[in-house]
């Protein structure tokens, strides 16, 4: 990574003006900002660092507090924590207490059999190597990654425990989990005397299968929901209306987003709510936005940019959240018919 000259960042002034929503995290005291960024992609070895600081920062001066990690997030693995480290070094520190910082374990990570899954050994190792390379004495929310039935539930939610307790994390959270799974987490970490800060699920208008248990159990437990993949990885947005673009996600990733999913059947499905959006005055990717929000019990959703200027098209979604039933009927129409 060959790094730019470094230009001097001073957030927006106006950032705490109300252009974004903080909403509380489930049943805690930590309000999360309606839209969170995350850096799974465009933040490794083949974005260059001045795009990724771009972006990091039209989010912060969109009022977007939160930035969302992985230990494996890359290329190659481990790379995203890297550079957001450098980040860190160069625009950050001084707004550490305003940000709220996540990572997470649970995929595979290194080499032999301590580093995938669920085992203390693994998540241990892994957020001391995590803290390393952001250059972090703490994270603020510290998820196992996904679900691991290879490993009794309270080792894995001991480990979480732990780090909690030790203060490398404030808070601890789980992903992809079904409901069955989060009520067996929350539950143990009850017995611990922790509360579950909070679900990372997958959400959007193509994967709604959130709707069918998890929102039920998240609520009742008062663990907040943070919706990862709100826009479909782009294809609920203009990005393929046209073709597929050399530097989308389908054009240059397609381990991802293969452009074969961008097919004649997606896109009609992608005209018809983009007429819907249009006649709200906003992008289909804002109405995807504001339609995950809608649910209470989502407090954030977890998008992806790569470039400044998607933030602040999606940050602007904020300004129309209200959806009228007839509107809401057209979308569950649309998706009815795909
Ligand atoms: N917990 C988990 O297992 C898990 C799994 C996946 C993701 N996540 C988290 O969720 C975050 C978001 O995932 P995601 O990137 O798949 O989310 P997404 O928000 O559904 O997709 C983001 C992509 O949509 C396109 N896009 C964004 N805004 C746009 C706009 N206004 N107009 C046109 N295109 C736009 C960009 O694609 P182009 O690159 O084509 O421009 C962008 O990279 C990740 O960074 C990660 O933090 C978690």
């Amino acid at each position: 990574m060959s790094y730019q000259q470094y230009v001097p960042y001073t957030p927006d002034e106006g950032r705490y003006d109300g252009r974004m929503p903080y909403r509380r995290c489930g049943k805690s005291g930590l309000k999360l900002p309606a839209i969170s960024l995350g850096l799974w992609h465009n933040f490794g070895d083949i974005t260059p660092f001045g795009v990724q600081q771009g972006i990091l920062r039209a989010a912060f001066d969109c009022g977007i507090t939160h930035f969302d990690l992985a230990n494996n997030y890359g290329p190659p693995y481990g790379e995203a924590e890297r550079n957001f480290g450098e980040h860190m070094k160069r625009d950050w520190r001084p707004f550490r207490d305003e940000l709220v910082i996540s990572t997470k374990a649970g995929y595979d990570m290194w080499k032999g059999p301590y580093g995938n899954d669920g085992s203390r050994k693994y998540l241990i190792a892994s957020i001391d190597q995590s803290l390393k390379r952001m250059n972090l004495d703490y994270v603020d929310i510290f998820y196992h990654h996904r679900p691991d039935d290879g490993t009794p539930i309270e080792e894995t939610m001991g480990a979480l425990y732990d780090i909690v307790k030790s203060g490398k994390a404030l808070y601890a959270g789980i992903s992809n989990y079904n409901p069955e799974q989060t009520k067996r987490a929350v539950a143990c970490m009850k017995e611990m005397g922790m509360h579950m800060l909070i679900h990372q699920p997958n959400y959007s208008m193509f994967n709604r299968s959130i709707e069918h248990g998890l929102t039920d159990v998240c609520r009742e437990e008062g663990v907040g929901i943070m919706a990862f993949g709100p826009l479909a990885g782009g294809k609920l947005t203009g990005r393929y209306l046209n073709g597929i673009p050399a530097d989308s996600r389908a054009g240059h990733d397609p381990r991802f987003l293969r452009p074969s999913d961008i097919n004649e059947q997606l896109l009609a499905t992608v005209r018809k709510l983009d007429e819907i959006a249009e006649a709200r005055g906003q992008s289909l990717a804002q109405l995807a936005l504001v339609w995950a929000l809608r649910l209470p019990e989502v407090t954030s959703v977890l998008i992806g940019a790569s470039r400044a200027e998607q933030v602040r098209e999606n940050a602007k979604a904020l300004e129309n959240m209200k959806l009228t039933d007839e509107e809401l009927a057209a979308i569950d129409a649309v998706l009815a018919s795909r």
